[in-house]
């Protein structure tokens, strides 16, 4: 970061003295007011909870402007990555900070086919999970238990180990997902086929058994992997600003990228996609386009509750860029394999459609995000509704390990640690139980 030749200067109107703070620039976007010293010149906290004006770091991982509806990973924009790349492609550059030449690629593709098994003992964690169990409760578990079996790797200062347990993290991910829908489907684990691509390997895992042959479909194929790349990173959102955090003490990563997938879980963060396809389901079920309407009402009743899954975002005020990929993505699947008239497709779109013109969504600059095409294509695909999130836990296990490494290896971090604004009683003494 650059110090810019301005500079922000606070004054009281109680006439304490004011206090000059560094500004800096980064190479796009807003600067950023350097408050570091501001609690030893002043002794008051910022206050900004949920962080909406706060940068928790420097990153040259991945941009997004909110008001053109902008996302690079890296300087490259996600239309152009994820028209003209692939997902190793796209693990390769956002670990990295470059996409690998031809050689590079085969390297880094070989690297992470290599461990896409698990150790034998995980099956056993299964076992303990109720067959109903979430998904998401499932990799929670998991992806934490991972540490267990790479005592080599887990000392996340050493720049070996972050790098082995980056291509494990990345390579056992599609396993671990598939085998917890293997157990809540009561089917036999598929072993990892190395042949395959990365996604058709993750497909096979998901729908082949042991009693038959399984062909990869390359539409679908193709399709996943640009719902990977779609979601691989995004800035310092909550599942990323939760591992930086859990990883700031120095544990383990996969200690810290449990913390994520458990972040991730939400509904107003990754947990989005499954509410999304579960709403419109229940609006296919009041009556489908018909009562949109009625729906409407009670989103903008704000006693309601209802929020529209899927749409609003606390950084893009424009088209999430990812939506757009997405429903050309939704297109591409259901026009394969013969879906063309899905009618959760046709609502969704009808939702979008009248959203769009409808004030109360224009006013708060509401659009689609990443999450309300999402689950449409995924449904389409056969993956069941509650493994959704898991997917995307799967694809943003790359970016959270590259915005964890950016971390890391910057010799300036220190553990976080956010003060508070503190609002409860003052000192008092603890009275004898008979006096309470
Ligand atoms: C992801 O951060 C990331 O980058 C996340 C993500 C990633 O890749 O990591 O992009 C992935 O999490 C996408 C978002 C998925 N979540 C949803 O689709 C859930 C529905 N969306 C909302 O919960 C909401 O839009 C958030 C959580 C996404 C953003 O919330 P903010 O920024 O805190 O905005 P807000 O709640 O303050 O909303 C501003 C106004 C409010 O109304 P007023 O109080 O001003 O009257 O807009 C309203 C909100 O009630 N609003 C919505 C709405 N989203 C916001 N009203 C109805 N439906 C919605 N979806």
């Amino acid at each position: 970061m650059k110090l810019a030749d301005n500079k922000a200067t606070l004054s009281f109107s109680n006439g304490s003295p004011s206090v000059e703070m560094p500004v800096y620039h980064g190479s796009i976007g807003p600067d950023v007011i350097d408050i570091r010293k501001l609690y030893a010149q002043t002794g008051m906290f910022t206050y900004d909870p949920g962080f909406l004006s706060t940068a928790s770091c420097q990153s040259a991982i991945t941009y997004i402007d909110g008001d053109k509806g902008e996302l690079l990973y890296r300087g490259y924009p996600i239309e152009q990555l994820a028209t003209q790349c692939d997902f190793m492609e796209t693990c390769h550059l956002l670990l990295y900070g470059n996409l690998p030449d031809a050689a590079g690629k085969v390297d880094f593709t070989k690297r992470v086919t290599q461990h896409t098994m698990v150790n034998e003992q995980m099956q056993f964690f299964l076992r303990g999970f109720r067959r109903d169990a979430h998904p998401m409760a499932i990799m929670t578990g998991l992806v934490g238990a991972l540490s267990a079996f790479y005592h080599d790797s887990t000392d996340i200062n050493n720049p070996e180990h972050r790098e082995i347990s980056a291509i494990r993290l990345i390579a056992k991910m599609p396993t671990l997902v598939a085998m917890a829908y293997k157990y809540s489907a009561g089917q036999p684990y598929m072993y990892p086929k190395n042949a395959l691509s990365y996604s058709g390997n993750f497909m096979h895992m998901m729908f082949a058994n042991p009693c038959e042959d399984y062909a990869v479909n390359p539409v679908i194929e193709r399709a996943l992997d640009r719902i990977f790349i779609l979601h691989a990173d995004h800035e310092q959102n909550a599942s990323t600003s939760t591992v930086r955090l859990c990883g700031s003490s120095g544990t383990n990563p996969f200690a810290a990228i449990a913390a994520g997938v458990a972040c991730l879980w939400g509904p107003a963060h990754g947990g989005a996609n499954e509410a999304c396809l579960n709403m419109l389901e229940d609006i296919q079920k009041m009556g489908g386009v018909a009562k949109v309407g009625e729906f409407m009402n009670q989103v903008k009743d704000k006693n309601s509750n209802v929020k529209l899954m899927g749409f609003g975002h606390r950084v893009y005020k424009n088209y999430d860029p990812r939506a757009k990929l997405m429903q050309e993505t939704c297109k591409e699947v259901l026009g394969a394999l013969g879906l063309e008239n899905d009618p959760l497709f046709k609502l969704a779109m009808a939702l979008e459609k009248i959203a769009l013109e409808d004030d109360y969504f224009v006013q708060r600059k509401l659009y689609p995000n990443v999450d309300f095409y999402s689950g449409i294509v995924q449904r389409a695909i056969g993956i069941p509704v509650s493994l959704f999130t898991a997917i995307f836990a799967l694809a943003r296990t790359v970016g959270w390990i590259a915005q964890l490494n950016e971390m890391i290896g910057d010799p300036e971090y220190k553990i976080g640690r956010p003060r508070q604004l503190f609002t409860g009683s003052e000192r008092r003494d603890v009275l004898p139980i008979d006096k309470r």
